[in-house]
Formats: structure tokens, sequence, C-alpha cells
């Protein structure tokens, strides 16, 4: 029995590069939470996609001489493999050229045009074609040439003005409701530092909103003003609706089940969408609400925000190239407290390697498989209850529930430390007992069976917790221990529940899942 559904989103993101460190940041945290809350008995929605339209796409596509579409067009395979090359299992990957988003898009403006929420109106002021944003003066910083540019990139800003007529949509009349929405909702903007952020904003006054544009037509046309497109931001948070089924016939009642999403994970640059102008033209349309926005950090290398443009962007492939998919997973999500920026670096990378994975966790798995290979001809030992010790129970029985309170809260720092007590703890264990030493004495061979049973008992629930973080080992290691198919558990709780390992199931050593890396041998160029 499903409990419900859960459904999630990450930004869909520019196509004016590839995927880069940043972004798949934002789509392992989605997907981790999404394979977590699969095997935790949720159906799962997670939608991803392009975000295709705007001046800054339409002018990186000229800049390669090609057109808009077709640029889009070439870059949607190096979206896909990125994400393919990750293990992310999106349901919907959604571009928004597609004739579903138009539709989409058109539906949901029209709504609110006859609703009376949008009027004609001209817009003077600043917009920076890099963060796709209209920024009011006072914002601005200028540069040493005395040019106004923009707060967030540093680039100059264009001055928008006179005569370009532009629907607006009257966020302004939004500011009570938000405020009392986010105040009845304390946990929609999360972390608590970005929810302030977003409050002060608020109460600081807010002005309607541009949503067209008549002096480009790189986007979706407005059906009650054919002259105009939709500004790309009143097109793209529209990608959400349209990945789970808005103004598709046939994906209605899937519409019904998923709407309204859980979470929205987005970076913290982004959040003002996401957390003003989103809910209000949601409230707008008589929407329910997302439940939580959550606004990530940055990842940062020797203190900067990594970015393509700065050049410091390492490609995710070059990295799953040297650690494997499962490592390059575990690193972001663990070392980086979500919410927080983090630095990134390669020693650190190679360090959480060596640490957590190779010594722990894999060196755990060929550990105590080679001795049971020794001792048991590698079969399961059986083992008689109270045979030996078992301070790695009550630990296990334990781990559950505290995975799944840092899973709800986003934490995945935490869950991953929960899963590593266990696996230290049972390396303590090993040594603790010295098998090697109760294989000496004939009298202990019934300890010797429950001190190894205990120890692969233990891995199995350690592969279980570990596989939303890091699936291809979770997968191996369940081969390894004779068991089923990791994928097909949707019910984590009980599968992680003490003594399921099969007595008698074959157990194979195979290589070890994390050979140790010499920072030195690795060339990234
Ligand atoms: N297209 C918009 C999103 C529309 S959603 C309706 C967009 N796209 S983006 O391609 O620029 O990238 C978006 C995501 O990547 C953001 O969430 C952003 O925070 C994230 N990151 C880009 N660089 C980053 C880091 N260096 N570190 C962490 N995340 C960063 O914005």
């Amino acid at each position: 029995m499903s409990k419900g559904t859960f459904s999630v989103t990450t930004p869909i993101y520019y196509v004016n590069a590839a995927p880069h460190l940043g972004t798949a940041y934002t789509t392992v945290a989605a997907d981790t939470v999404c394979r977590y809350q699969r095997m935790n008995g949720y159906d799962v929605a997670m939608v991803t996609g392009m975000d295709e339209h705007g001046q800054k796409v339409a002018d990186t596509a000229e800049g390669k001489g090609m057109s808009p579409q077709a640029w889009c067009d070439s870059m949607e395979p190096a979206f896909r493999e990125a994400w393919d090359l990750l293990d992310i299992r999106y349901t919907d990957f959604v571009r928004t050229t597609e004739p579903r988003q138009a539709r989409t898009v058109q539906k949901f403006w029209t709504d609110l045009y006859e609703k009376g929420w949008l009027y004609k109106g001209s817009y003077e002021g600043w917009y920076c074609v890099h963060e796709e944003t209209y920024y009011a003066e006072n914002d601005l910083e200028k540069n040493e040439d005395g040019e106004y540019v923009c707060p967030d990139c540093k680039r100059p800003v264009q001055l928008m003005s006179s005569g370009e007529e532009n629907w607006f949509f009257k966020l302004s009349e939004f500011q009570e409701p938000l405020l009392k929405f986010y105040d009845e909702h304390p946990d929609f903007i999360l972390p608590t530092t970005r929810r302030n952020e977003i409050v002060t904003f608020v109460k600081g006054g807010l002005k309607d909103l541009s949503i067209s544009r008549s002096t480009f037509d790189w986007g979706v046309p407005l059906p009650f003003d054919e002259g105009h497109v939709a500004y790309v931001w009143a097109d793209a948070l529209l990608a959400y609706a349209t990945g789970i089924g808005y103004a598709d016939p046939d994906r209605a009642d899937e519409f019904a089940a998923r709407w309204p999403y859980k979470y929205h994970f987005v970076g913290k640059d982004i959040t003002r969408f996401h957390c003003v102008i989103w809910p209000a033209m949601l409230m707008a349309a008589g929407m329910p609400i997302p439940e939580h926005i959550f606004g990530h950090g940055f990842l940062l290398t020797k203190g900067e925000k990594m970015s393509k443009s700065k050049g410091n962007g390492v490609m995710p492939s070059d990295l799953v190239n040297i650690f494997g998919v499962d490592a390059y997973r575990y690193y972001f999500m663990s070392d980086v407290q979500f919410g927080h920026d983090g630095n990134i670096s390669m020693e650190r990378m190679v360090q959480v390697y060596n640490a957590d994975l190779a010594n722990t966790w894999g060196n755990l798995c060929s550990r105590v498989f080679n001795m049971t290979k020794k001792y048991f001809a590698r079969q399961v030992p059986a083992a008689k209850p109270d045979a030996a010790a078992n301070p790695l129970k009550p630990i296990a029985d334990g781990l559950y529930a505290k995975f799944d309170a840092c899973m709800e809260n986003v934490d995945f720092t935490g869950a991953a430390a929960a899963v590593q007590e266990l696996a230290g703890a049972v390396n303590h264990y090993v040594e603790d007992s010295a098998p090697w030493n109760l294989a000496k004495d004939e009298a202990k061979a019934d300890e010797l069976a429950a001190v190894i049973y205990n120890a692969l008992e233990s891995i199995r629930i350690i592969a279980l917790f570990m596989a939303p973080l890091m699936p291809n080992t979770s997968a191996e290691v369940f081969r390894r221990l004779g068991l089923g198919d990791i994928d097909e558990i949707v019910d984590i709780e009980s599968a992680a529940a003490w003594g399921q390992l099969p007595a008698g199931n074959p157990v194979e050593i195979g290589d070890p899942l994390f050979p140790r890396l010499d920072v030195d041998a690795i060339n990234l160029d």
C-alpha cells in the first residue's frame, strides 16, 4: 500500500551551457530524496527539465550561429546524458519549447487574465539578461567604468524603456496574503535563514511584475495578445505544472493526485522567484501552494561560487570517471551541509572517499565477506540467539527513525552519518570479537557464527540506507549477499528489521567496492 504521493522538482535549467557541478548538485539532492521516499512507500514524481526560452538562450544560440530551437535541441542530449550518468530517476523531463508547455502557459495566464489579475502598462527600468531578472535602480551596483551592473552576476544591466507595452501581473496585491501565508506555514521556506530574507523582502513592498515581452519573440505567445510572449520566468515556473500533467487531458487524474508539490529544490539565487512570485501566481489562480521551497547554498571552489562562465566548472563526468557515480553522489550529499554554502575540492573529495567509503564501508564488506568464505564456505551462517553479544542490533533498530528524520529535514549529512555510525560500530565489533581467535576454538563455533551473522546482517541494513545516496553499490552488496533486487523495496522500515538475512545464502566476495585512491595520482587535465 502506497503511503501517498510525493512530488519533487529540480529547477528547469537554462540551456546556455551544459550541466555542471552546481546544477548537478540540486539534481542529485532531489534524486536522493526521491529514491529514499520510494523505498519508504511513496508514489514519487520527480520533475526536471530545460528552460529554453528568453533572451539569454536566444543570445547564446545567436552566438553559436544557430536558431534558438536548433540550439536547444542540440543541448537536450547533454542534459539527459548527465542525469543518466548520475543515476537520476526523474519521472518527467519538461522542455519549455514543447507544445504541452505552451498549453500550460497559455491556459494559466489566460485564466489569470480572465480573473482580472493582469493589466497592460509600460515598464521603465533595468534588466539583467544573464539572471533574466528585473532590478530596481537602488539595488544595482556600479562597475569601475561607472556602469550599472547586476548585483548578482555583476554584468552590465540593460535599460528597458519607452514604448514597450507589457502585461503586468498584480503582484503588489499579494504582499499581505504572502506574509500571512509565510506566517501560517513557517516551514514553507527552508532553511529558516532563507525564510527570514524573504519575509524582510516582502515586508519592503512588492511591485507588479511584467510577465510579457513584445520586442522579442523567443517565448510562448499569450493568446489574449498575440504580439506578446511570456516572460521567461512566467513560462519556466509553470513547467512544474506541466511535468505532472496540467493542461494534459490524459493526465488529469495524475495532476489531481500529485499537486501540490512536496518540495521544490532550488539554489538560493532563485528563491525569490519560488517563494514570492510562484505562490502569488498560484494564489491568483486559486491553486494549492507547494509545501516546501528548499533553497540550498552554493558550491564554492576556493571560496568562490563555481560556475561554467567563470571557467572553474569541472564537469560531473570528470569526477565520475575518477570516483565513480556512487562516490560522487555521496561526497556532494554528505560533505556539504544542504542549505549552507560549502567549499569543495579534489583533496577533500579524496579524503572523504578514502575515510568513509574505502576504509569504512567498502573495507567492512571485504573483511566480513572474506571471513564468511574462510570460516563458513561462503555461506551466511545460522546464528543461535544469544550465542554472542550483539551491540549492533540496538543501533540497527534505531536507524530507520534517525535516517527518516534526517531525510524529512533534508539533512543528507546527518543521514549519511547515521548510516556510517552503524558501519563504524560493525568494524569495532569485528575487531573486538576477533573471529580469527574464535575460529581456533571448537567450543566457540556458535559464537563465531553469531558474530559473522551479526556483521553480515548489519551490512545488509547499511546497504539499504546507503541506497538513496549510492544506488549501485547497495544493489551490488545485495547481490553479493544473495538477496533480491534492492530496487523492489518499498517499505524500508520493515526491510530494515533485524534478522532477515537468510542463513545459507551464498556470499560473493567480489572486487573492493571502493578501491583506495591516491590524491597525487589524480590528474584532471
Ligand atoms: N532556469 C532557471 C530556473 C528556472 S526554475 C523554474 C535557472 N537555471 S540555471 O541553469 O541557472 O540553474 C539553476 C540552478 O543551479 C539553481 O538552483 C542554482 O542555484 C544552481 N546552481 C548553479 N550554480 C551553482 C553552484 N555553484 N552551487 C550550487 N548550485 C548552483 O536558474
